[in-house]
Order: C-alpha cells, then sequence, then structure tokens
C-alpha cells in the first residue's frame, strides 16, 4: 500500500486529509508515527514557503512522500496580518474568543473590512520537484462574533454571497467555499493524475 505522511499534529486537518485519501487507496500516517521526527520551525514569510519546509522536512527526513498545508486570515487593515502568524497573533494558547474580540476593537471605524483566508498545501516526494496548491476564500471582518461551527476566527470572518459567518455555516457548506476546501480539490485532481 502506498504510504503518505501528513505533515500535522492537527487533529481536524488530519481527519480531512485521511478522509481524502484513504478512499485513493493510501496509508496516512501523520508525525506521531514518525519516530525521532525533528520539528521545523516555521520561518517563512508566505505560506507557500512554510507549506514547503513542513512537507519537505518529512521527505527529507524519512525518504517519503508528504502533504502538509500552511494557512491563515490576512485583515486588509492590518497589512494583512495576521498572515502566516495567525497560530500565534495575540499568544498561541490564547483563546479565539479573546483574539477575535481584539480584531472587532481594533476594527472599530475602519471602513475597509475586507480579509481572506488563504491556504497552501504543498506535496512532496523522493526524487520529485514539490508541488504548490493554493486557494483563498475573499472575506469581511463581521461587525460582531456570530455562530458556534467551526474554529478559530471563523466567527468573526463574513463571507457575503451566504451572507453568514463562516462559523455559522454547515461543514459542507464551509467546505465548499473554503480556502482549504478549495486547494484540497487541486490537490486531489492532480494525485488522481498522477496515479492513472
Ligand atoms: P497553521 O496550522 O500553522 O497552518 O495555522 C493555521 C491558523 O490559521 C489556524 O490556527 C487559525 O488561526 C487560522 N485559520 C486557518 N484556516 C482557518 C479556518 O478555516 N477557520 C478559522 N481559522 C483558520
Amino acid at each position: 500500500m502506498k504510504q503518505i505522511v501528513i505533515a500535522s499534529t492537527n487533529k481536524g486537518k488530519i481527519k480531512e486529509f485521511k478522509e481524502m485519501l484513504e478512499p485513493e487507496g493510501y496509508e496516512v500516517l501523520c508525525l506521531s508515527d514518525l519516530p525521532d521526527y525533528k520539528e521545523v520551525e516555521e520561518t517563512g514569510t508566505i505560506f507557500q514557503e512554510n507549506a514547503i519546509l513542513k512537507a519537505a522536512a518529512v521527505t527529507n527526513q524519512y525518504g517519503i512522500e508528504a502533504i502538509a498545508d500552511d494557512s491563515g486570515l490576512e485583515i486588509d487593515a492590518f497589512n494583512k496580518e495576521p498572515g502566516v502568524h495567525s497560530a500565534r497573533y495575540l499568544g498561541h494558547d490564547t483563546p479565539y474568543s479573546y483574539k477575535n474580540k481584539v480584531i472587532l476593537e481594533r476594527m472599530e471605524g475602519i471602513e475597509n473590512r475586507n480579509c481572506r483566508y488563504v491556504c497552501a498545501i504543498a506535496w512532496t516526494k523522493p526524487n520529485h520537484e514539490p508541488h504548490l496548491f493554493y486557494d483563498t476564500v475573499e472575506c469581511q471582518i463581521a461587525l460582531e462574533a456570530k455562530g458556534d461551527n467551526g474554529f478559530g476566527y471563523d466567527p468573526i470572518v463574513y463571507y457575503e454571497p451566504l451572507q453568514k459567518t463562516m462559523a455559522e455555516m454547515s461543514a459542507e457548506e464551509k467546505n465548499a467555499i473554503s480556502h482549504r476546501g478549495k486547494a484540497i480539490r487541486k490537490l486531489e485532481a492532480f494525485l488522481d493524475e498522477a496515479h492513472k
């Protein structure tokens, strides 16, 4: 059976990738399955760089096919911050209820509320060129937090076409329009082609 490593410890991400790759005939492993894995620092200044850093670290250390994703929220009025710092913004362990409250306060009086979620997925395999899959979803910072679904910044990220925040969407609704959903579908198409 073909083995592939999801270079992540995030349970939600691993679950999403497993659901997609197991039907394709992959045995899906994650970082906790790798003995003595040496974590890489996410030193990249763009999502694509960090995704490649994480996937290539696994392929280089273990000689195995790997996938990594890096994602985040860009707020135009904040010069595209938190961006690649989204997980660490205002402290890695700070609850998102607090992070979201601070963002809403800092947005007070600002007219341009445009923001986007970004997702970069890197695929690496020994003796192959790395491949990147990238997508975004254009949104606005809501006027108030709404909804209990999703995670992270979802309650304050408003998606105009559905007139809801990301946290008011069902998983299926979010997946159909989200940065990660769209990037995963590009990866899926590539793997289908690669294994024909
Ligand atoms: P990563 O795991 O280093 O790629 O960090 C991703 C971070 O971006 C998450 O911890 C969230 O803060 C933010 N993020 C990315 N995608 C989403 C999403 O779909 N909803 C809410 N927050 C997200």
